[in-house]
């Protein structure tokens, strides 16, 4: 990861590090929360070469749910078909693999909510036609969305980190991620809850993403820049603003 601070981003190259479903289980099962905290499980596929394949890759988001599902851990789920650092890419953010997914995804009998995790780096028409198969499953929600691939956001006075690879955060990410908000919001109306994410640093920000529809907000990089802080000052800018 580099900080882009000019740009207000992370350049994110993480690559989804994670201990893995059975033992982040074992973790959460052993974990005190109030009742009110919600806990939300990101699925990706494996990222390494022996999931890039397209019937494992499935195999692995299917058999992951499932864990969660039948362990009862987590109260919703965000499918991440749009993660552009992982063996095999973003193969899912493809309308025909897609719907493939989801047939298999219907099959997981759950209660709780399930969200996809939408690119912002593809055009209008493709992102048209991934909604237009997620209308046609059993998926509660799209959380819009991802890193932002397009490096021409990047501030010229920010020095770009020697192996220059992985997705922008920040910033970079919020208009788009706006606009197909709003394009999500117009066509679906309330068929899906939108979750915006990216670009988020200020109530105003986070006005921006409920104006465009969203009905709730995500954010990562504002966090990072501002401090943990934020979410109570967006809270407080929001509520004096109505
Ligand atoms: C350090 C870091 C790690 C991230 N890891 C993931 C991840 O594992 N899965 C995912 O879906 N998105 C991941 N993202 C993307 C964020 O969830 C989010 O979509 C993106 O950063 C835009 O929101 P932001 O501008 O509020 O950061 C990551 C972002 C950052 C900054």
């Amino acid at each position: 990861m580099a900080r882009l601070i000019n740009s207000k981003s992370i350049l994110v190259n993480k690559g989804l590090r994670n201990e893995g479903s059975k033992k982040i289980i074992e973790r959460l099962r052993k974990t005190k929360r109030n009742k009110d905290f919600v806990i939300g499980i990101s699925l990706a596929r494996t990222n390494d070469s022996t999931r890039a394949d397209t019937e494992e890759g499935m195999n692995d988001y299917i058999n992951s749910l499932r864990s969660f599902v039948s362990s009862d851990i987590g109260d919703y789920y965000a499918i991440n078909i749009s993660c552009p650092n992982a063996f095999g890419g973003e193969s899912f953010a493809e309308p025909k693999l897609l719907d493939e997914l989801c047939t298999r995804l219907d099959m997981v009998s759950r209660t709780k909510p399930l969200y996809v995790k939408m690119p912002i780096s593809i055009s209008d028409d493709l992102f048209a036609r991934l909604l237009a198969v997620l209308d046609t499953h059993n998926v509660q929600g799209v959380i819009i969305g991802n890193l932002q691939k397009d490096y021409s956001h990047i501030h010229p006075d920010d020095k770009k980190p020697e192996s220059f690879c992985g997705g922008l955060s920040g910033a970079p990410c919020r208009d788009r991620s706006s606009e197909l908000i709003i394009m999500t919001k117009s066509q679906y109306k309330n068929r899906f809850t939108i979750i915006g994410c990216g670009g988020v640093f200020s109530y105003q920000d986070a006005k921006e993403k409920f104006d465009a529809g969203a009905d709730l907000i995500q954010l990562v990089t504002g966090m990072i820049y501002e401090g943990p802080g934020l979410v109570r000052k967006i809270c407080k800018g929001l509520s004096n603003s109505l």
